[in-house]
């Protein structure tokens, strides 16, 4: 019987190939990537192809599931775990000087950093609550799915060779202080001191299967949700509303919003190009 070759053309044949990798991901390591956005997957796995010397998907899929290390190394890339301390620094000016007055008025403060990635953001974080005389009364849970990232995020250790672009974004973020009094260097490592992380809880936390752990007066959580698909972003994002306390902050990143959401209308903006909500509802 001749079989009807060319009725489904390779872009067609790829997604089929993508959504059987995915699926056995799932199925044998438990790590769901099933509702990530189709672009950035596809320059991923394209990337891994490449490396991994597999000439097709179906190749990829084979070796992965039969390999932990493959599959570390498809973690590692399909994590992105690109991050900088004040990254984007209007942001955190805009924390600062809008979020922190909010903050000032609970007792005790509760917030979550969602996708961490190696801790550079959650520091900056703590830098300005330091700043302003919140840390003390402050516990920040900095969460990652990737356990790797996690563990380096606990250590606070940052290359030294960075600290000259970080201390430019902690200026332009409204930086009070000398930024070299936060650290220590130790050869090619800045050391960030223990005043800062003593109030941090680390943990590995998966969005896309993981449920609400606390009630939390702030969650920040940028440059994550524009790496899943619509579906996946609106569950994240119930997620998100059940974990935060009433009249509680939403921190996304700037390619990111609220905007469009089914929980749009539970949200006020206190920034909107800062991309900073209030949950009102
Ligand atoms: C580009 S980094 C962003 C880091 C930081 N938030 C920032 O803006 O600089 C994205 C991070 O999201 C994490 N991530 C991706 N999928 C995740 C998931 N399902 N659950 C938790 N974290 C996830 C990655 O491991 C990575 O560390």
């Amino acid at each position: 019987m001749a079989l009807p070759v060319g009725v489904k053309g390779s872009a067609e044949l790829e997604r089929i190939e993508i959504d059987l990798l995915l699926e056995g991901i799932f199925r044998h390591y438990g790590l769901d990537f099933r509702g990530y956005a189709l672009g950035s997957l596809k320059r991923r796995l394209a990337r891994r192809m490449r490396e991994e010397g597999t000439p097709t998907l179906s190749a990829l899929q084979d070796k992965v599931l039969h390999d932990d290390a493959a599959m570390e190394r498809l973690l590692v890339s399909l994590s992105i775990s690109v991050t900088a301390m004040f990254r984007d620094p209007t942001f955190y000016r805009a924390f600062r000087e809008k979020v922190v007055p909010l903050l000032r008025t609970y007792p005790f403060i509760r917030l979550w950093n969602a996708g961490c990635a190696t801790g550079e953001e959650t520091i900056s974080l703590a830098i300005i609550l330091e700043e302003e005389g919140l840390l003390d009364r402050a516990r920040i849970y900095a969460t990652d799915f990737n356990a790797g990232v996690v563990e380096k995020a606990r250590s606070a250790e940052f290359p030294l060779a960075r600290m000259k672009s970080y201390t430019e974004n902690y200026l332009k973020a409204g930086g009070k202080k000398e930024f070299s009094r936060y650290y220590a260097a130790d050869g090619p490592v800045a050391r960030f001191s223990s005043e800062l992380t003593q109030n941090m809880v680390f943990a590995q936390h998966n969005l896309v299967s993981d449920g609400s752990f606390n009630e939390f007066h702030g969650i920040l959580c940028r440059n994550v949700l524009i790496y899943f698909g619509n579906p996946l972003q609106h569950r994240v994002h119930e997620l998100f509303h059940d974990s935060l306390v009433n009249f509680g902050v939403l921190g996304l990143g700037h390619k990111e919003t609220i905007r469009f959401t089914p929980l749009e209308h539970c949200y006020e903006a206190i920034d909107s190009r800062e991309k900073l909500y209030r949950r009102v509802a």
